[in-house]
């Protein structure tokens, strides 16, 4: 019998996007617990070298690097300084994005463009400078995505929301074909609603507490219940998975 795949990813480099906040920062954890050295990737620096400390006081490597999303120069500047300090990346978890709520016929032009903007954009020009350096390097890599079941659900009151991710899920596969011949995997993860800054306000709200109750769980998951799909797309198990999407939502939209 071959050798089991393993999830360790001691000697990687991993980049994630959004680590200020919520699910980055489990991300940047959970990657640096499993051996890899982590690159902080958000606008808010001061809140990056806190999460760098306690990644730090628990063991691992992390270095933090400012970047907004939706300006390429700061895009290829933060993989500039990623590769300079720890050296190329291995592995970009493209998690940085932002909620909308309100009806389809509310929505200012401008909210209109700062949701696609970060949210589509953004994932856009990350994963494709992440793209650029894995080909000339010729070493593969792997991207993950993170979705949302926004890509492929109605979020009543979303419709932006909803169209900037389901472009994710679409690039993701995209990416994907073209870059297959190159061992880059691009994968998204399409997490359901956890509590989080994004949805903290929603959840406070009588809809919100309804909301959890139509649930089959009638609870919402927790950062943690990301771990398993986040370790198997980023190690070596994920060898021949890419283009995929994997819904990680407790069952909401069953
Ligand atoms: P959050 O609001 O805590 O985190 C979003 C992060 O993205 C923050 O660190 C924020 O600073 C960063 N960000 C926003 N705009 C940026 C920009 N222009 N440049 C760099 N960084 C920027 O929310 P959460 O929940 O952790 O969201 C993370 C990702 O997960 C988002 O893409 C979100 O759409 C997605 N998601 C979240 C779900 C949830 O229920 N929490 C469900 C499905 C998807």
């Amino acid at each position: 019998m071959t050798e089991l795949p393993t999830f360790r990813l001691d000697g990687k480099v991993a980049l994630v996007t959004g680590a200020s906040s919520g699910l980055g920062v489990r991300f940047a954890n959970v990657l640096a617990k499993s051996g890899a050295s982590v690159v902080l990737a958000a606008r808010r620096t001061d809140k990056l070298r806190e999460v760098e400390k306690a990644i730090e006081g628990e063991g691992g490597k992390a270095i933090s690097v400012a970047l907004d999303v939706t300006n390429s120069r700061s895009v290829t500047d933060a993989f500039q300084a990623a590769e300079g300090a720890l050296g190329p990346v291995d592995i970009v978890v493209n998690n940085a994005g932002m909620g909308q709520s309100n009806r389809a016929i509310d929505i200012p032009e401008t909210e209109y463009e700062t949701v696609m903007d970060t949210n589509t954009k953004g994932a856009f020009l990350v994963a494709q400078e992440a793209g650029r350096r894995m080909i000339a390097r010729g070493k593969g890599g792997r991207i993950v995505n993170i979705a949302s079941v926004a890509a492929f659900e109605v979020l009543p009151g979303g419709a932006v929301y909803n169209m900037s991710k389901a472009a994710v899920a679409m690039m993701t596969r995209a990416m994907a074909r073209e870059w297959a011949r190159y061992d880059v995997n691009v994968t998204a993860i399409c997490p359901g609603f956890i509590l989080t800054d994004i949805n903290r306000e929603l959840f406070e709200t009588d809809y919100g507490k309804k909301q959890i109750q139509s649930y089959p769980r009638r609870r919402l998951p927790v950062e943690a219940d990301l771990d398993g799909a986040l370790l198997l797309l980023c190690s070596d198990a994920s060898r021949a998975i890419t283009g995929t999407t994997l819904t990680v939502d407790d069952g909401q939209y069953i």
